[in-house]
C-alpha cells in the first residue's frame, strides 16, 4: 500500500537475451505507464563504481551474479514502475522467485539474426559475447535460457521492426492480463 492508502501497482519487470531490447522498450513503456524506469545493469554499475566488463575482468562471473542478485532484489522491493533485468539475472533462482512474487514479467523473445544484429552495435559491451563467435554464443544461450525465460507471465515477439510497435504490443498484454485477474 502506498502513503495514501492506495495499491502500489506492480512493477512491469522485462526478462530476455541481450539485444532483445529490454532497456530501449523499458523506457518508452514507463512514459507511456506513467511510471519510472530502472535499468538493472546500469544500477549494478552504480553500485559497484565500475563497468559491467571490468566487473568480469576483475572480479570474475560469479562475483558480477551475487552483485546482481542483490541489487534485483533491492529494485524488486522498491517501488519501480518498469525494471529491465540483465539477460542472466532470470536464471537466478531467487531473482526468478521473487519476480514472480512481486511483479509482471514480460519475456521479449527475439530471434538470432536480430539478437546478431542489436549486440554487435555496441562489442565492447558485453563481456559473454567476448569469448568466442558472438553468433554461437547467442545460439547456445538461446539454447539454454529461452525455456527458462517462458515463465515469464507475458511474452511478446520482437524482431527488426520498430521499437514503438514491441512497446503498443507490450501494452496489449498488460491490459488483458489485468482484465483477466
Ligand atoms: C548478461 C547480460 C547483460 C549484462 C551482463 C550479463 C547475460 O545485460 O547483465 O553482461 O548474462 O546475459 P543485457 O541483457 O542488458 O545486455
Amino acid at each position: 500500500m502506498g502513503a495514501c492508502g492506495k495499491a502500489q501497482p506492480r512493477p512491469v519487470v522485462l526478462v530476455g537475451l541481450m539485444g532483445a531490447g529490454k532497456s530501449s522498450v523499458g523506457r518508452r513503456l514507463a512514459v507511456a505507464l506513467g511510471r519510472d524506469f530502472v535499468d538493472a545493469d546500469d544500477a549494478i554499475v552504480a553500485a559497484a563504481g565500475m563497468s559491467i566488463p571490468d566487473i568480469f575482468e576483475v572480479y570474475g562471473e560469479p562475483a558480477f551474479r551475487d552483485l546482481e542478485r542483490r541489487v534485483v532484489l533491492r529494485l524488486l522491493a522498491g517501488e519501480h514502475g518498469v525494471i529491465a533485468l540483465g539477460g542472466g539475472a532470470f536464471l537466478d533462482a531467487e531473482i526468478r522467485r521473487e519476480v514472480k512474487r512481486r511483479a509482471v514479467s514480460v519475456w521479449l523473445r527475439a530471434d538470432l539474426d536480430t539478437l546478431v544484429e542489436r549486440t554487435a552495435r555496441r562489442p565492447g559491451k558485453r563481456p559473454l559475447l567476448m569469448r568466442g563467435d558472438p553468433r554461437e554464443i547467442l545460439r547456445e544461450l538461446m539454447e539454454r535460457r529461452y525455456p527458462v525465460y517462458a515463465e515469464a507471465d507475458l511474452v511478446v515477439d520482437t524482431g527488426p521492426g520498430p521499437v514503438e510497435q514491441v512497446v503498443r504490443q507490450v501494452l496489449d498484454r498488460l491490459a488483458v492480463s489485468e482484465r483477466a485477474r
